[in-house]
């Protein structure tokens, strides 16, 4: 057999912080996103107190899909998408994040969207919470270092589960959600006071997500019980630099303390390795007496996760070792090429990664982000030539199939990131493309929007076309 089945869910996707743009248009509230400027490979985004005069914002605009989602999507079927994960601005159904009510404009918006998207065939597959938590809720209640957020945010999830339960079958909970204790403003909207125990707060903030996370799942086969809800989990893949046993023991750790998320998220209750972690680091994390329960009763169907490369662990590594990843990186690994942002390509990687989670927790996969971050040129002739994306996706794909095929793993489907040109999150760049349709558009924010189909979309129309055959 070298054939995908029939029903594999080939598609792409986004976040609507990334891709929408209208910031404040049709009653939307200011996000995290929205307070965060751009910057370039190696400088970091500098988070603003506020909106600011004069600043360039890139997901105050991003890619115009907040007008455009019709042309986008009837390009999305001309590519023979059969699905579409994006995000739900939580700001754009509740400003603020503390109202009661929904901001029906908003609703109306992903009303259209979804609609759109059936009308193709294409199934829309929803990140709950993908980096876009109302500012309001930072200001206020100082983020999810708060445990009042779990209430807003199951708010937010029962307004959207509620209206569209008959048009949104996939759901994930929270973007992500290992990012909380890396990287935790984006996330969590969390930033420093001084003098603040850092570990605390992000494995608290954790704490609080992943009830909250349980919470939505449980609401959500309320709802509807069909409704298929998974967590989302960047999965650090990695290997021991060498066969000595430190460096073997190092890649084991460093994978435990990712992988407790996913324990949580599939089996309902924290690994004994966790509370290893938080005695060794002296955390104390605050828990309610049904926290236990909550956990074991919202377990998700499925694991949603992204992969895009792999690094190297090793027991004494030094400065110079480092290599670069989406905010989870490791050590370089000399056998592997990167790409122009210093990020490993490893195909085999994702074939490792689809194994390893298998392994260990035997429910459906689904490949929700993987892609290459590139500098993209529009030719004279109108073109996009980019062979270098193909080539990534093609091992990729080629990789995930043995995986599937081969080796048995349960895989639901495969979306490629930012299927059309979005805003990076890492830099706020616009340069760092990952679509297989160009937006004409640059670092500071001018150009054309136009859509231009590069080399790779006629690529991956090919491939599905194919259910995976051509590769
Ligand atoms: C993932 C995020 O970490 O990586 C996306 O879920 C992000 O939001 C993607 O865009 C790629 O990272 P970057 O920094 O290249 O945009």
């Amino acid at each position: 057999m070298s054939k995908l089945s029939e029903d594999f869910l080939w598609g792409g996707a986004a976040a609507a912080n990334q891709l929408e743009g209208g910031w404040n248009e049709g009653g939307k509230g200011v996000s995290v996103a929205d307070v965060m400027t751009a910057a370039t490979h190696g400088l970091e985004r500098r988070i603003t107190q506020g909106i600011e005069e004069n600043v360039y914002y890139p997901s105050h605009q991003a890619s115009d899909f907040y007008t455009r989602y019709k042309e986008d999507i009837q390009l999305f079927h001309e590519m023979g998408f059969k699905c579409f994960r994006t995000s739900i601005a939580w700001t754009r159904i509740f400003p603020n994040g503390d109202e009661t009510d929904p901001n029906e404009e908003g609703m109306q918006f992903y009303d259209d969207l979804f609609d759109t998207c059936l009308a193709y065939g294409i199934q829309p597959v929803v990140t709950i919470s993908h980096f876009e938590m109302p500012y309001h809720l930072v200001t206020e209640y100082g983020g999810w270092r708060n445990r009042k957020l779990i209430d807003f945010y199951l708010n937010f999830c029962e307004a959207v589960y509620t209206r569209y339960r008959t048009k949104v079958n996939y759901w994930m909970t929270f973007n992500e959600i290992n990012m909380i204790v890396r990287k935790p403003w984006k996330p969590g909207g969390i930033q420093w006071n001084d003098g603040e125990n850092k570990l605390q707060t992000m494995y608290q903030a954790a704490h609080y997500m992943l009830i909250a996370s349980a919470k939505a799942v449980k609401l959500g086969k309320e709802i509807n019980p069909d409704f298929m809800i998974g967590g989302m989990f960047l999965h650090p893949t990695s290997y021991a630099a060498t066969c000595n046993p430190d460096d073997v023991l190092a890649q084991v750790k460093k994978l435990q303390q990712a992988y407790f998320f996913l324990d949580v998220h599939v089996r309902g209750k924290y690994p004994r390795s966790y509370y290893r972690f938080l005695k060794q680091h002296q955390l104390e994390i605050e828990t309610a007496p049904e926290d236990e329960l909550i956990l074991r009763e919202g377990t998700v169907d499925y694991i949603g996760f992204s992969y895009y490369s792999s690094s190297v662990v090793m027991a004494n590594p030094t400065d110079q070792d480092k290599s670069e990843g989406n905010e989870i990186s490791g050590y370089k690994n000399p056998l592997l090429p990167a790409s122009e942002w210093g990020w490993q390509i490893d195909p085999v990687g994702l074939r490792i990664t689809l194994n390893w989670l298998y392994d260990k927790y035997q429910i459906p996969l689904f490949i929700v982000e993987n892609g290459l971050g590139a500098v993209d040129t529009l030719e004279e002739d109108g073109a996009v030539h980019d062979p270098y994306r193909i080539d990534y996706l093609r091992q990729h794909v080629s990789e995930m199939k043995k995986a599937i095929l081969e080796d048995g793993v349960e895989v639901i489907g495969y979306t490629p990131w930012g299927c059309i040109d979005l805003v990076s999150a890492g830099t706020g760049e616009m340069k760092k493309r990952y679509g297989l349709i160009y937006v004409d558009k640059d670092n500071d924010g001018k150009g054309s929007l136009k859509r231009v189909k590069k080399d790779s979309f006629y690529w991956y129309k090919e491939c599905i076309k194919s259910q995976g055959k051509i590769i």
